[in-house]
């Protein structure tokens, strides 16, 4: 018997809501039910855009995670948003999909974990690495010990902001390189050593309005493993993860969303991954939180609670470094 589609609603219909919307068109097995914006024109015109125009046009994450045959609700506005609206969704009782960062601060992610935990419903941040083939198969070499074991990372995420995005410098939107993209390889790095760093150390390059427009980050892991990372925003750099373990290495080219992956071992022949058939990356995620909902489960293997928390952790202790703290914090 086949199970009626999983209902959603979408907060914040922007640049990348854009894109999660597409999955929903594909997967078969989503209903786009609601749109939340602070302009119902923009509202209504996202979701005749993506196929939906019945969905209810709501100015607020509360109308939205009301909406009659909601079951998940996908956070999609800036960071300092995401708090506020995944609180709200979870107490409605509704599954969340929070874009990352998860949220500013470890400690409103503490609090998102504990509501939910308490209300017993799906929580998870939208690190959509994980849940490509090519991040799967990378997990199985290490898992495999192809490579021996780890011991250093290499990688990083810098890209050139066109203009006219407020977001990425505007400390009041949560703007800077760590939170928008230097979360990658510092949850790539914790996928690698399978462990919070121990030790965390970071420079960053201030801009004009406080935030951080590039940095580097030399991170240990319990298990002895490095990892020297970077990010960026105005400035399009290496994009390449590299891993180096005791007998080999694991390379995956913009490995935050990467589609293949190549492994070097010392002592075999080297091999290549190729993502086939060739899928739009968001929609592994989309599959993965609905295989958590069908399931029953209440956080996601491939991103647990216990890995975004780590992760903002993380970011708090680099900021604490560099003397950045957000709006209200
Ligand atoms: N997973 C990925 O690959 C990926 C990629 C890019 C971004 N992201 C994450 O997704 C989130 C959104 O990024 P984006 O680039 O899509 O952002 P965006 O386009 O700048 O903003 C998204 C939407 O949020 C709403 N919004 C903007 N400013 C707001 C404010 N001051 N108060 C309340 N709502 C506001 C707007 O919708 P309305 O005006 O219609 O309400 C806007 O369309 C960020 O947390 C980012 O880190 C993830």
């Amino acid at each position: 018997m086949s199970l009626p589609p999983i209902g959603w609603a979408i907060i914040g219909p922007g640049r990348i809501a854009g894109r999660f919307a597409g999955s929903l068109n594909r997967s078969g097995d989503a209903r786009l039910l609601a749109v939340a914006s602070r302009d119902a024109g923009r509202a209504a015109a996202f979701a005749a855009a993506n196929g939906a125009s019945g969905a209810k046009v709501c100015s607020n994450a509360a109308e939205a995670a009301a909406t009659p045959g909601v079951d998940a609700v996908y956070i999609a506005s800036p960071h300092p948003m995401h708090h506020a609206a995944a609180l709200t969704a979870i107490a409605a009782g509704r599954a969340v999909l929070c874009e990352k960062p998860m949220t500013l601060n470890a400690s409103h992610s503490g609090e998102l974990v504990a509501a939910a935990r308490g209300r017993g419903t799906f929580l998870m941040e939208a690190m959509w690495t994980r849940c490509l083939p090519a991040t799967k198969r990378i997990r199985a070499w290490l898992g495999e010990g192809r490579i021996g074991r780890p011991r250093l990372l290499t990688g990083g995420f810098g890209f050139a902001c066109p203009p006219g995005r407020d977001r990425i410098s505007d400390p009041a939107l949560g703007g800077g390189s760590l939170l928008d993209v230097g979360v990658y390889p510092l949850a790539y790095a914790m996928m690698v050593f399978g462990a919070e760093p121990s030790a965390v150390t970071g420079c960053a390059t201030l801009g004009t309005t406080g935030v951080d427009e590039q940095a580097t980050i030399s991170l240990a892991f319990p298990c002895g493993g490095l990892a020297s990372l970077h990010c960026a925003v105005h400035l399009a750099t290496d994009r390449t993860g590299r891993i180096h373990g005791e007998r080999g290495t694991i390379a995956a080219d913009q490995f935050w969303r990467a589609t293949s992956a190549r492994l070097e071992p010392v002592d075999a022949p080297a091999e290549t991954f190729s993502e086939e058939p060739l899928t739009e990356g968001f929609d592994h995620q989309l599959a993965e939180v609905h295989r958590c909902l069908r399931a029953g489960l209440v956080e996601s293997p491939s991103m647990p609670w216990s890995e975004s928390l780590a992760l903002a952790r993380t970011t708090d202790a680099l900021r604490r470094q560099w003397g950045l703290r957000y709006p209200g914090e």
